[in-house]
C-alpha cells in the first residue's frame, strides 16, 4: 500500500501542474497516469502537436501564397519531415514533464486508476493499492462520437488521427466548425487538401463573440476553406475508398477522409466513481463546488471532467487552486480572466464576456473597436485583416471583455486577460504606454475607443 498526502489521477495540464504545485507546497504526491507519456491529451495529441503543425504549415502557406518582395519557385512539401518535427516537439514536452516530476519528487504509477473506496485507489494493470489524504481527479476528456458517425480511425477519424494523416487528403470534410475543426482543417488546407467544414449551427465558433465569429467565417472563406453552416449531418460512414456523408434532406457528400470534431466529453470510464460515492451529472461531468471539491470533501476534480470550458490553461489554474485550497484552506480563480485562442491564421481570441452574454445579462456596456488596417506595424507585416474589440461597463468603464481576430491576436490578448484580472478600466489600458510600432497598440487604441476616442482612427 502506497500512502500520499495527495494522489492525482491523470497527468494532463490539469493533473501534472497540480502535482508540481502540491509538491512545492510540501505535500507528498503520487500520480496515476494510464499512458506511457505524461502530459495528457494536450501534450500528446492536442494543443502541442496541433500547434507544431499550425506553426510550420503557416510558413509554408505564406510562401505558397506569395511573399512580399520575393518570388519562390519549386516549393515542395515534405510531409514526413513535418510530422517528424511534430513528434519531436511532443517528445520534448512530455519528457520535460518527466524531468519536472523527478525534480519535485513526485511518484509516478503507470496504469488505470479505479476507486475502491473514498480513500483507496487501485492501479488496474499493476495491482498497486494507493491511499491518500486528498485525491484529485484530472482525467480530462475524450472525443465525442455521435451515434451517426462510424469512426474507423482511418477514413473517418477524430482529432488524434487527423494529426498524422500519412498523405495530404485530396478532399477532407470536417464535421464541426469549432476550434478543432478549424485548426486542423486549416493545417490540411494549407498543405493542399480541399477542405469543407460542416457546422450545425448558423455560425462557426458559436461560443465566441458573434461579431468575431462572423468575421472569422468571412476571412477563412477568403483563405479558401469551404464553410457551410446550418447543416445537419445524419450519417458518416467509411467506405472501401474514402467516406460518405449524408446530410438531412438527402444530400450526399464524398471525401477521402472525414474528421469528426463535434466536441469532447468528460472522461470517467472505469474510474469506479460509484465506489467513491460520486455520481456524474447529466452531461457526465463530476460535480464540484467553487473550491473544486466533489460532494466527498477530500476528493477534488478539475479540468475537462468538470464544468466550464475545456481548455488546458483552465485545467492548470484549477489544479493550482485545488491544491492551494487543500494546503491552505483558501484559493481563488477568476474565470472571467481565462482567455481562449483559436490558432488559425488569422488567430481568433476572446477573454471575458461576449456582447451576447452582456445583452442577455442586461449589463450596460460600451464598445471600442480598432482595425488592424489602421496599425503601422500590421501594415508593415502585410497583416491588415481583422480587429480588436474592447467591451467596457457603460458606467464604471471597467473592462468586461476583449475579442479579436487578426495576426497573433492570441498573444495580444494576454494583456487583455491581465487587464481583466487586475480589474482595469478601458481608460487604464488606453493610457498605459505601449511600444511603437507594435500589434498590442491595436488593443490600446481599442481601449481608447471604448473610453473616449482613439488617436489613429
Ligand atoms: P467545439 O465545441 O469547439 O466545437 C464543436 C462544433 O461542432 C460546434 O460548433 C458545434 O456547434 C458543432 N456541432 C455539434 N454537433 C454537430 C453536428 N451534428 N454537425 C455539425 N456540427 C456540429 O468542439 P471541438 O472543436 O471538437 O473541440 C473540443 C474541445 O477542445 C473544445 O472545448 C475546445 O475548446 C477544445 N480545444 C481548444 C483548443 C484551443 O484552445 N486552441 C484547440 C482544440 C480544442
Amino acid at each position: 500500500m502506497y500512502s500520499y498526502d495527495l494522489l492525482v489521477i491523470g497527468a494532463g495540464p490539469g493533473g501534472y501542474v497540480a502535482a508540481i504545485r502540491a509538491a512545492q507546497l510540501g505535500m507528498k504526491v503520487g500520480v496515476v497516469e494510464k499512458e506511457k507519456a505524461l502530459g495528457g491529451t494536450c501534450l500528446r495529441v492536442g494543443c502541442i502537436p496541433s500547434k507544431a503543425l499550425l506553426e510550420t504549415t503557416e510558413r509554408i502557406y505564406e510562401v505558397k501564397k506569395g511573399l512580399i518582395g520575393a518570388r519562390v519557385q519549386g516549393l515542395e512539401v515534405d510531409l514526413p519531415a513535418l510530422l517528424a518535427h511534430k513528434d519531436k516537439v511532443v517528445q520534448a514536452n512530455t519528457q520535460g514533464i518527466e524531468f519536472l516530476f523527478k525534480k519535485n519528487g513526485i511518484a509516478r504509477h503507470q496504469g488505470t486508476a479505479r476507486f475502491l473506496s473514498e480513500r483507496k485507489v487501485l492501479v488496474e494493470e499493476t495491482g498497486e493499492e494507493l491511499e491518500a489524504r486528498f485525491i484529485l481527479i484530472a482525467t480530462g476528456s475524450a472525443p465525442l462520437i455521435p451515434p451517426w458517425a462510424e469512426v474507423d480511425g482511418e477514413r473517418v477519424v477524430t482529432s488524434t488521427e487527423a494529426l498524422s494523416f500519412p498523405e495530404v487528403p485530396g478532399r477532407l470534410i470536417v464535421v464541426g466548425g469549432g476550434v478543432i475543426g478549424l485548426e486542423l482543417g486549416m493545417v490540411w488546407h494549407r498543405l493542399g487538401a480541399e477542405v469543407t467544414i460542416l457546422e450545425y449551427l448558423d455560425r462557426i465558433l458559436p461560443t465566441m463573440d458573434g461579431e468575431v465569429s462572423r468575421a472569422a467565417e468571412r476571412v477563412f472563406k477568403k483563405e479558401g476553406l469551404e464553410i457551410r453552416t446550418g447543416v445537419k449531418v445524419v450519417s458518416v460512414r467509411p467506405r472501401s475508398k474514402g467516406a460518405r456523408i449524408e446530410l438531412e434532406g438527402g444530400e450526399v457528400l464524398e471525401a477521402d477522409r472525414v474528421l469528426v470534431a463535434v466536441g469532447r466529453r468528460p472522461y470517467t470510464e472505469g474510474l469506479g466513481l460509484e465506489n467513491a460515492g460520486i455520481a456524474p451529472d447529466e452531461k457526465g461531468r463530476i460535480p464540484v463546488d467553487e473550491h473544486l471539491r466533489t460532494p466527498i470533501p477530500h476528493i477534488y476534480a478539475i479540468g475537462d471532467v468538470v464544468r466550464g470550458p475545456m481548455l488546458a490553461h483552465k485545467a492548470s489554474e484549477e489544479g493550482i487552486a485545488a491544491v492551494e485550497h487543500m494546503a491552505k484552506g483558501f484559493a481563488h480563480l477568476d474565470y472571467q480572466a481565462i482567455p481562449s485562442v483559436v490558432y488559425t491564421h488569422p488567430e481568433v481570441a476572446s477573454v471575458g464576456y461576449t456582447e451576447e452574454e452582456l445583452k442577455a445579462q442586461g449589463i450596460p456596456y460600451k464598445v471600442g473597436k480598432f482595425p488592424y488596417s489602421a496599425s503601422g506595424r500590421a501594415r508593415a507585416m502585410g497583416e491588415t485583416e481583422g480587429f480588436i474589440k474592447v467591451l467596457a461597463h457603460a458606467k464604471t468603464d471597467r473592462i468586461l471583455g476583449v475579442h479579436g481576430i487578426g495576426a497573433r491576436v492570441g498573444d495580444i490578448l494576454a494583456e487583455a486577460a491581465l487587464a481583466i484580472f487586475f480589474k482595469a478600466s478601458a481608460e487604464d489600458l488606453g493610457r498605459a504606454p505601449h511600444h511603437h510600432p507594435s500589434l498590442p497598440e491595436i488593443l490600446k487604441e481599442a481601449a481608447l475607443a471604448a473610453w473616449d476616442r482613439p488617436i489613429h482612427l
